[in-house]
């Protein structure tokens, strides 16, 4: 690693950085340039410099949504803006805004210490504030966009800030507006919730009432927040002993015939209602029917108690892990006609 030196606004830039303990993988990959930004004046600073601002850009939250196969070109900006904030407050709701850096989990101890509901079914979420709405991030029945607010984010073709509320995200299924039709074009710097200050509890999600029940402690959004705890550590892997990203592929979402055709060959298959008449099928189910769940290929695999993950073993690179990802399609679009898609992004 070499310091090139400050630029005018005072941000570091460093050259070739590797990015391992930067992405929850563990894939080495080498940056060619790199900051850490902590002030939104030296990101737009940096944004609209006559040596930086045309470089390619890759925007690193947490790491834990990515795949590197590649070394990386350009310059990474890792975004490590803080501070978390009650902004407004009525009766019924509180409203928090984060810098997109704070650790999402965090801000879930943050808001479960300030008796704020909304969160707590998204507990233990690897990751950032700031990467959490791009893929609108969800589990155990909740996504990010129903408490959402609003957020802020910075153009990278000229620093600019601009707001985007709940309409503007056009959130869906781990999807935003940042992955489609505004891709690479924005950094998100800060989200603000709102939350409510009397709990609606969403327990009816798979495992969270009976380990409610085993916890055996009343109703509270501390309790479920423990009990998403609890499960999560149970099924999925810690990337500080194994490198992962969580669910590598979404769960398909198909229509009522499709999913007729498919139970009436496989009349086993779990499935859940989607938006808009859809019928979700876990993606985990259909991996672990083709016989990969806990299989291992040099130093990728299929992780042993969620085969909707895939694992490093240790000194895996991004392509063993992307080959590994493409035999699992094979598989299941053979045994199932059916197109799995990563969830993760793939660098
Ligand atoms: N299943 C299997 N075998 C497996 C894994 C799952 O048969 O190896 C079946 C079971 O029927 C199980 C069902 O799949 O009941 C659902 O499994 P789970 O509750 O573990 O959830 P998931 O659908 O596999 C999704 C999210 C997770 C989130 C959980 C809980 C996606 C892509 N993944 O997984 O999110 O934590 O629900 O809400 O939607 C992530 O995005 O990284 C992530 C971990």
């Amino acid at each position: 690693m070499r310091k090139s030196g400050l630029i005018d606004n005072g941000s570091l830039i460093t050259d070739n950085v590797s990015l391992r303990r930067f992405n929850t993988f563990g894939i080495e990959a080498n940056a060619r340039h790199f900051a850490e930004i902590t002030r939104l004046e030296d990101l737009r600073a940096l944004l609209t410099s006559p040596v930086y601002g045309p470089m390619d850009k890759l925007v690193l939250g947490g790491g834990s949504n990515l795949l590197f196969t590649r070394d990386f070109d350009g310059l990474v900006l890792k975004i490590n803006l803080p501070g978390i904030q009650t902004v407004r407050e009525d009766d019924a709701h509180a409203w928090v805004r984060a810098g997109a850096g704070v650790n999402w989990h965090d801000l879930v101890v943050h808001c479960l210490d300030h008796d704020y509901a909304g969160i707590e079914n998204l507990s233990l979420i690897w990751g950032t504030v700031g990467a959490a709405p791009m893929q609108n991030i969800g589990a155990y029945g909740v996504e990010i966009k129903d408490v959402f607010e609003e957020l802020e984010a910075v153009r990278i073709s000229d620093g600019s800030l601009r707001p985007f509320g709940h309409a503007d995200c056009r959130f869906g299924y781990r999807e935003s507006v940042f992955k489609h039709d505004l891709k690479g074009q924005y950094i998100i710097t800060s989200v603000t919730l709102r939350l409510d200050k009397q709990p609606v509890f969403h327990t009816s999600y798979g495992a969270i009432a009976d380990t409610l029940r085993e916890m055996g402690a009343n109703l509270s959004i501390r309790a479920i927040s423990e009990a998403v705890c609890r499960i999560r550590t149970s099924k999925l892997p810690d990337p500080h002993q194994i490198g992962n990203a969580g669910s590598f592929f979404k769960n398909p979402e198909m229509d009522e015939a499709a999913f007729d055709r498919l139970r009436s060959q496989h009349p086993t298959v779990p499935h859940y209602p989607a938006p808009a008449g859809q019928v979700k099928v876990p993606a985990g189910w259909l991996i672990e029917q083709c016989g990969w769940k806990g299989k291992r290929v040099g130093n990728a695999g299929v992780h042993a108690q969620q085969a909707l993950v895939l694992v490093n073993y240790g000194e895996a690179t991004g392509a063993e892990i992307q080959r590994l990802s493409e035999r699992v399609q094979a598989s299941v679009a053979g045994k199932f006609g059916i197109a799995l898609q990563a969830e993760v992004n793939v660098v």
